[in-house]
This record gives C-alpha cells, sequence and structure tokens, in this order.
C-alpha cells in the first residue's frame, strides 16, 4: 500500500525495506573514516489530515510505542477536522561577530546604513537559492556593550534558503559578507555562523480534539479534557516537567526529521531556545479548553528543514520518505512536523492524564521480548497476551512460553 501511495519504484521499495538503501560506499562520502551504515526502524504514521490534504508520515525511532500512539491521536484530531498548519518564509539567521570598535552603536548605525549594498552583495554569493527565488532578505545590529571581552555588535544576514535547510548558503554568505563588516565598521569579525535559534522560520500548527473522543471507562469527556488541560499548564510554569513534555514533542519531530534525512540536532537546538524565549524553559505546545467543551492544542517551533540538498538527496530512504509525503516545499515537511509534534504531545498528555503510559508500554516490552523470546508470525501476539494476562513480563518466561504454544496449534 505504501508502495502504490507513493508510486515508490521497485528499487526504492528495496531501499525502503532495508535490502538496499545507504551503502557504504555512500556513507563514506557522507562522513570521515565511514566503517559501515546504522540502521532505524522506519514507522509509517497514518491518518493524518493537514489542512485537508491526507498524509502518511515516515518516521525513523527506536522507540516503541511512538508511531502507534501518534496514529491513534491523529485519528482524534481528524474527528475534530484535522490539523490546521502554517509556516514563515524559510529564512535563516547568519551571524558576525563583530569586536574591536570604539563605538558600538555608532558601527550598528555603519552597518544598517549600508543594508542595500550588503544584501546585494549576499545574494552574489547565494548560487541557486536566489535562482530559486530566494536570497538575502535583511540586515539586523545587535549590540552587546558589556562583555567579558569588551563590546560587541553582533550583525544579522537573514537570507530565505527556499527549499533548502540553508546552512551551507548562509554560512557562505557571512562568510562572503565578513570582510565587509570589518571595512564599515573597523572593528575584527570573530565568528561567521547561522544560528540555529532559527526564529524567522517557525512552523505552527493547532488542531482540536472532540471532548467525545477522549471518553473512556471510568473517565468522561470533560474530565479527560481538564486532566490534559491541567498536563499541559504543568509544563508551562515547571521546567522540569517543560523538558519531559518537550522530549515528547520531539519524539514525533525528530522522527519525521530523521526520517527526511534532515539534520535534528539543528531542529532541538532551536527549538527548546525558542522554548526559552522568554527567560523560562517552557512547554513548546499550549493546551485549552474551547468554547464548545472539547480540546485544542497548537505549536509553535522553529524548523529549519529541506527537502533539496544535503542528506536528503544522498540517502535513499530519505528520498523514499519525501516522496511518500508527497510534499512540493520545505515549508509543507516543517508544516507536517509541527503537526506531528502536536500530536504526539497529545497522545503522550491523553494517556499520562488517564491510564498512564505504563499498560502501553509494557505491551511493546512484551513483544520485544516475545521476538527476542525467538517467536514469530502469529506467535508473537499469543506470547504477549499470555505474558500480559500472567502479568509475568520476562524473558525467560517468553522463552518457556515459545516453546509451549509453538506445538500448540489451538
Ligand atoms: C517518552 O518518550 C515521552 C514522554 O515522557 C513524554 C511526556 O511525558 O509528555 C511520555
Amino acid at each position: 500500500m505504501i508502495a502504490q501511495w507513493g508510486n515508490l519504484s521497485p528499487q526504492q521499495q528495496q531501499a525502503l525495506i532495508g535490502l538496499a538503501g545507504l551503502n557504504s560506499v555512500q556513507a563514506d562520502h557522507m562522513i570521515e573514516n565511514a566503517v559501515g551504515v546504522y540502521g532505524l526502524p522506519l514507522g509509517i504514521a497514518t491518518n493524518f489530515q493537514i489542512n485537508g490534504k491526507d498524509y502518511l508520515i515516515p518516521m525513523a525511532i527506536e522507540e516503541p510505542s511512538v508511531v502507534a500512539a501518534v496514529s491513534n491521536a491523529a485519528k482524534m484530531f481528524r474527528a475534530g477536522g484535522g490539523f490546521s498548519a502554517s509556516s514563515d518564509d524559510p529564512v535563516m539567521i547568519g551571524q558576525m561577530q563583530v569586536l574591536d570598535v570604539a563605538d558600538v552603536q555608532a558601527a550598528a548605525q555603519a552597518v544598517l546604513a549600508q543594508r542595500e549594498r550588503l544584501l546585494a552583495e549576499a545574494d552574489k554569493v547565494g548560487g541557486s537559492i536566489v535562482k530559486h527565488g530566494g536570497g538575502a532578505r535583511d540586515i539586523q545590529a545587535r549590540v552587546f556593550a558589556q562583555t567579558p571581552v569588551g563590546p560587541m555588535l553582533i550583525v544579522h544576514l537573514l537570507m530565505d534558503t527556499r527549499d533548502a535547510m540553508g546552512a551551507n548558503a548562509i554560512n557562505t554568505a557571512v562568510e562572503h559578507l565578513a570582510p565587509f563588516i570589518e571595512d564599515i565598521t573597523g572593528g575584527r569579525v570573530n565568528l561567521r555562523i547561522l544560528s540555529n535559534l532559527s526564529d524567522q522560520r517557525k512552523a505552527r500548527a493547532e488542531g482540536m480534539v472532540p471532548a467525545s473522543e477522549l471518553e473512556r471507562e471510568g473517565v468522561s469527556g470533560a474530565e479527560a479534557v481538564r486532566n490534559i488541560v491541567e498536563a499541559g499548564v504543568f509544563a508551562e510554569v515547571d521546567p522540569y516537567r517543560a523538558a519531559t513534555h518537550n522530549k515528547g514533542v520531539m519524539n514525533g519531530i525528530d522522527a519525521v526529521i530523521i526520517a527526511t534525512g534532515n539534520d535534528w540536532r539543528a531542529v532541538e537546538a532551536g527549538a527548546h531556545a525558542y522554548a526559552a524565549r522568554g527567560g523560562h524553559y517552557s512547554s513548546m505546545t499550549k493546551w485549552w479548553q474551547d468554547d464548545g467543551g472539547n480540546l485544542r492544542g497548537s505549536i509553535e517551533i522553529p524548523l529549519s528543514v529541506g527537502i533539496v540538498g544535503g542528506a536528503t538527496r544522498v540517502h535513499p530512504v530519505a528520498q523514499v520518505a519525501l516522496q511518500i509525503l508527497a510534499i512540493q516545499t520545505a515549508r509543507e515537511l516543517a508544516e507536517i512536523a509541527a503537526a506531528v509534534g502536536l500530536a504526539q504531545n497529545f497522545a503522550a498528555l491523553r494517556a499520562l492524564a488517564t491510564e498512564g503510559i505504563q499498560s502501553g508500554h509494557m505491551r511493546m516490552h512484551a513483544r520485544q521480548l516475545a521476538v527476542a523470546a525467538g517467536a514469530a508470525g502469529d506467535l508473537v501476539a499469543r506470547v504477549v497476551e499470555t505474558m500480559i494476562a500472567e502479568k509475568n513480563i520476562r524473558l525467560e518466561r517468553a522463552k518457556v512460553l515459545v516453546e509451549e504454544l509453538k506445538t500448540d496449534k489451538s
């Protein structure tokens, strides 16, 4: 079904199921001292509807329950009309650190006065990004009048990198601009590098889960909504909870980022820095009860992702993942990732605020033990169900059950 959905060639299907995929020759071209390749499970999250469009979403992740939980969550949001998502233009920030200037305020003004010239210079090294309608957009100057190494002027170049993540483009541009900045300010430029706090490049997603969807035995829909809202506020006020809450958000986002060959460290760095923008590390999401008594959630997060260049182009499975997503732009990928993050967070909060997460986790754990004990096919489920019924989820028990049940055809 996935092959049909994504119109995958036989070769792409081989890559997806792990028979082909990234080989050691490609790996050797990607990094240094490559001696092999490292695999991760690739799951498909189902039920997602974002801006009225249905998606099947590839997720690369080693953690059990994540894909199942997010698919289940997406089904509940679908009942509330699906996700609406939006994103900014894909604008990256490059930084230049200027030192040894006598008057930082005057230097900042001098830089801003040369805005047009600096933008034109940056575009000269913009290459294909400029050809595709991207390019330098703005110059900003930030003053740190007193630092342990003296006054510091930080000059930002804002550059629309279109469908590229844009690290190379922005780094090339700030390296190119640095001598001009030295000339204008009379100072010395030290670092020239992108900022991973890519807050010019945010994606947003919002969705509603009808209270009726949340009803469970012993818990009314209204109670579940209240509990989830309370759980969300816990993460807003307490950094200890926010770290765990946001880890759950990133379970979803990272898995999409990795599946599509993007730089998840960059996304992680930006997401957490943005979550601390108020000077207090807080939640990446917001949850509230709407006027109809239903649960609503939203997320806003910087997402610098690309669909061209880098590993997205080289990694055969990343290519397949992008084809399954059937997306046209990097912005669409960012919007999908934001919706997945929101859904993943909802899944965790719903479980935590109702039955707790251990029952689902123990089932997955039991599955892994059954497989490790040698079960295959139907036998896996029978071993799992028996261990759960006995409340005895251990490898030794799984091994005994595999032996007993494989001869028992009933
Ligand atoms: C586990 O990977 C993620 C959770 O801890 C997230 C959360 O607590 O919200 C379940």
